[in-house]
């Protein structure tokens, strides 16, 4: 298949985004305005300079410009513009439906006022079904460096307040020295009232982490996973039991985790039969595109056409979408791989 012929195979299937981070999403136009008007806030106001900036050291380097940019919004205004910026991206690449990560507990804390935080929510979601034709809906997840109050409070803002599109409950943040199952009570109050498991696990540490993840965190789908290669018993539990992993190739190299997409273990997920979805984490931070993730596979990894709409309708099922809707996109996706 040439480039050409590749490039619009991927963008004629229908595609769903499962793991996004609104903040991460922020477009590099959005960031340079919004750096202009805070610059305490250290993110550079320079094109050049701000991709710089966007070079990681590892991933601790990486949540630090992660928090610089999210210290910037402030309103309504703020994420109501990311919301509807992430909307028109995904249009233009042909994702119909994305999962979008949200952290409350983190805006709170910067100064945002809740009410502000959820009219931009709602106000930007809205508008991304009407003006780009993109469905949206939201996890709240606990910035897990923030402790057992970051899981208690998150847990209540999103009970208390319960937005229309919120459908999973995450954990983010950096794994190392911090555990999995001090969030146990919050995962299982937030699924007894109906949000889904979704937490971050072995992106940043080993399997045991996404051993944890299922355990005591109830997780049904796990964001990375990306070590879960190490460990031959977690890859058969995740592949007999259908746990899909929103894995992030181009967000795994951008942090350091893996040295290549070439060396990227997604391939060996896939031949121990576990459902990989592929997915961008925070694009622009990591040059990323969902697109370019399905590309980099296929030219990278040897993906063929058939694996590829493989792993967009596997990204359907591991959605939260309804059954109505599954079976369209589905079926569109087959359309799109049978008449090539
Ligand atoms: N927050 C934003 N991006 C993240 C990532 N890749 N892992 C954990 N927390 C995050
Ligand atoms: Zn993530």
């Amino acid at each position: 298949m040439s480039g050409d012929s590749l490039r619009s195979f991927v963008h004629a299937l229908p595609k769903v985004e499962l793991h996004v981070h609104l903040v991460g999403s922020a477009s590099v136009d959005t960031v340079l305005a919004l750096a202009r008007r805070h610059p305490a806030a250290g993110v550079p106001t320079d094109r050049a300079e701000l991709e710089r900036f966007y070079a990681f050291r590892d991933f601790d380097h990486f949540l630090r410009v992660y928090w610089a940019v999210q210290s910037m919004l402030t309103d309504r205004h703020d994420i109501r513009l990311l919301v509807t910026g992430l909307a028109a991206e995904l249009a233009r690449q042909n994702v119909r439906y994305a999962e979008v990560t949200v952290t409350p507990y983190n805006h709170l804390l910067d100064g945002m006022a809740g009410e502000e935080l959820l009219s931009g929510l709602t106000e930007g979601r809205a508008l991304a079904a009407v003006e780009h034709g993109v469905d949206l809906a939201w996890c709240f997840d606990i910035p897990g460096e923030k402790g057992v109050r970051a899981g208690r409070e998150t847990l209540l803002f999103a009970l208390r307040e319960r937005p229309e599109g919120l459908v999973a409950f995450g954990l983010g943040g950096p794994e190392v020295g911090v555990g999995r199952a001090m969030f146990e009570p919050f995962f299982t109050a937030a699924r007894e009232a109906g949000l889904h498991s979704v937490p971050h696990a072995g992106e940043t540490t080993g399997p045991a982490t996404v051993w944890a993840a299922l355990h005591d965190l109830g997780a049904e789908r796990i964001g990375h996973g990306t070590s879960a290669t190490a460990d031959p018993a977690l890859l058969a539990y995740l592949a007999e039991h259908r746990i899909p992993l929103e894995v992030c190739p181009t967000s795994n190299v951008a942090t350091r985790q893996v040295p290549s997409i070439a060396a990227h273990p997604v391939r060996r997920m896939l031949d121990h039969g576990v459902v990989v979805t592929l997915n961008t984490d925070d694009p622009p931070m990591f040059g990323a595109t969902l697109e370019g993730e399905y590309l980099a596979v296929a030219t990278e990894l040897g993906l063929g056409r058939a694996e590829l709409a493989g792993l967009a309708a596997n990204a359907v099922r591991a959605s939260f979408l309804g059954e109505e809707r599954k079976t369209a996109l589905l079926r569109e996706i087959e359309a799109v791989a049978a008449a090539r």
